[in-house]
């Protein structure tokens, strides 16, 4: 049996090993700009594994289809205990279909027909994050045929509509054209400055948001938050 002092000094001898060790793979490491010495570039396997993102224009939409028919099945088995068949919602889990003319009123009931504005991103969110018990378990032609499903209960689409990467971008949703896409805000047009910048001396203050209606009041109860 060593001594205390034995095991202590050859711990210490270990831990000094250890970080020579370390010190010798962190100066080779340093060869390569911008690596921290931990990780390894993910190989094109894997990144086809996360890149699932579908953009409003439909770019990344995987090839596939889905009928409302078929849809209407797979809603039944996998959504519908919480969404409700028609999408009215059981309990407290958000309703899918109504709520039209609802979001400026006192409750307002924010749906994918009421609010969604794109139906390509309907498909990303059923297919990145439901069935809420397992996410991103089911084939694209699933998404598909649940996503047809869910516009055609909004009546955004008709019985026969058939999901895929042609006609999800098309399908115009009701609430659309009342998101605003260009950001109205001053500051967000101002382009950046590195060099020859303008004199601040010289820069006046033409508009604020405050003076566009664009930044609600911030006291007061919030159920009255109105843009001043
Ligand atoms: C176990 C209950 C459950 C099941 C089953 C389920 N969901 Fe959901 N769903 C939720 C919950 C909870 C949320 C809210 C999640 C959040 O806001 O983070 C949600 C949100 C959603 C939304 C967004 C609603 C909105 O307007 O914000 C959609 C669309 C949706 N689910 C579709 C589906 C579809 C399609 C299925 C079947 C493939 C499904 N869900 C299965 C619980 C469930």
């Amino acid at each position: 049996m060593s001594s205390f002092l034995d095991r202590a000094a050859m711990r210490l001898a270990v831990i000094a090993a250890t970080a020579s060790l370390a010190a010798v793979a962190w100066a080779g490491e340093t060869q390569k700009p911008g690596y921290y010495g931990y990780g390894t570039a993910p190989t094109p396997a894997q990144v086809v594994g996360w890149a699932i993102g579908v953009r409003p224009d439909g770019q990344g939409l995987p090839p596939g289809s889905g009928s409302v028919s078929k849809g209407a099945d797979i809603y039944a088995d996998q959504c519908a205990a919480c969404h409700g068949t028609f999408g009215e919602g059981e309990g407290r889990y958000p309703k899918l279909a109504g709520g039209e003319g609802t979001l400026r009123a006192e409750r307002p009931e924010p749906t994918v027909g009421s609010y969604w504005p794109f139906a390509t991103t309907l498909f990303d969110y059923i297919n990145r994050a439901m069935p809420f018990p397992s996410p991103h378990a089911l084939p694209a032609d699933d998404v598909y045929a649940i996503t047809a499903y869910v516009l055609n209960i909004n009546n955004i689409v008709g019985n026969d509509f058939v999901a895929d990467l042609n006609s999800l971008p098309k399908a115009k949703m009701p609430n659309r054209d009342s998101f605003i896409w260009n950001d109205p805000r001053p500051d967000t047009s101002a382009k950046e400055c590195m060099k020859n910048c303008a004199d601040p001396k010289k820069i006046k203050i033409e508009s604020t948001a405050e003076g566009k209606d664009l930044t609600p009041r911030t006291t007061g109860p919030l159920d009255e938050m109105k843009p001043k």
